[in-house]
């Protein structure tokens, strides 16, 4: 009984250091989003469960090492003892209990999570390799960036254009895969005003690491005015409105504009150049060729570049206008 008591205080103690040693690292980023209230509490839960189980055992281990170890001159066999029912019954009972109270807590936080405000605002998250791109259906517009009101629900509609990535900002503590040929919903309220990054959180192939996004959380009046500024680009000045696109796709990491050869051919006095193609005929890189290259890019590969590199999707994820604005780009650098 003396050991039992001892052992019992020292684990206590060591729950709450561990614990205070754990909390004070700082293992999240300070929370950002509604939905991550509930994950928030989990966490701090199995905060405590691990600082407990941890004390558990290595305090009992390590005090059964120090006050039972054979001391000199002991050579006899240690006490036999017989299995105890009572306490096979205690150890399957309390942890059967134990992960049934998770598994509620868990179901009761995914529920959380998934509240449906029916009023949220969608936007439409496309992910390729590298890019992040954003839609916004209801308000016409899009971006490399994310903006976001603060303090309202929005519908991410996520989908790939071709492998598989993941949606993640620490800040709003959910985390959703995206995969290609599907849409996924996830659903984000974010609580405070701030600059944050999307990165992605899925293997996905060579520049995987350097998927990352803005998301911007901002208040409803400049959201607003973000949106009436991003209206008045994509209708006055078409230029920039295919310099940011460009932007959007990831486009410069294979195309230059100072005319250095990347992956693909660069864009400085591309328009209306005479390009010579993989097969040896000569074109004129007209507004045809150009728009040609753009949605179905494996047509006309350039002398000394491979076909299969550049993503045959972008016929899909970019419309006729936002084509448009890009050509108008392109032929600004002639
Ligand atoms: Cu996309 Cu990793």
């Amino acid at each position: 009984m003396k050991h039992f008591i001892i052992n019992a205080v020292l684990v206590i103690v060591s729950t709450f250091a561990i614990h205070a040693g754990l909390s004070s690292v700082g293992l999240l980023p300070a929370l950002a989003s509604a939905q991550g209230v509930s994950i928030d509490q989990l966490f701090g839960i199995y905060t405590w469960g691990i600082a407990f189980l941890f004390s558990l055992i290595v305090v009992v281990l390590l005090y059964s090492l120090v006050v039972f170890r054979r001391k000199k001159g002991e050579t006899g066999d240690g006490v036999h003892m017989e299995g105890s029912s009572q306490l096979e019954i205690a150890w399957t009972v309390l942890p059967l209990i134990a992960v049934l109270y998770l598994a509620s807590l868990g179901a009761q936080s995914l529920a959380e999570t998934r509240r449906i405000d029916p009023s949220a605002m969608i936007v439409k998250v496309i992910a390729g390799q590298w890019y992040w791109q954003f839609q916004y259906p209801e308000l016409g517009i899009g971006s490399g960036d994310l903006y976001l009101p603060v303090g309202a629900q929005v519908d991410l509609q996520m989908t790939s254009n071709d492998v598989t990535h993941s949606f993640f900002v620490p800040e709003f503590r959910l985390k959703q895969d995206i995969l290609p040929g599907r849409t996924v919903d996830l659903r984000i309220t974010p609580t405070v005003i701030g600059h944050y990054k999307v990165s992605c959180a899925q293997l996905c192939g060579s520049n995987h690491a350097y998927m990352i996004a803005n998301v911007e959380v901002v208040s409803q009046s400049d959201f607003q005015a973000w949106v009436t500024k991003q209206l008045a680009t994509a209708s006055q000045n078409p230029v920039l409105h295919g310099q940011q696109l460009v932007q959007q796709f990831g486009c410069p990491v294979c195309h230059s504009t100072d005319g250095s050869k990347k992956t693909g051919p660069t864009w400085q006095h591309l328009y209306q150049s005479t390009v010579t193609l993989a097969d040896g005929t000569k074109v004129t890189a007209d507004e045809k060729y150009l728009s040609n290259s753009i949605i179905d890019p494996n047509l006309q590969i350039v002398s000394g570049y491979q076909p299969n590199v550049m993503p045959a999707t972008f016929g899909q994820s970019l419309d006729a206008g936002q084509i448009q604005s890009i050509l108008a780009y392109l032929e600004s650098l002639k």
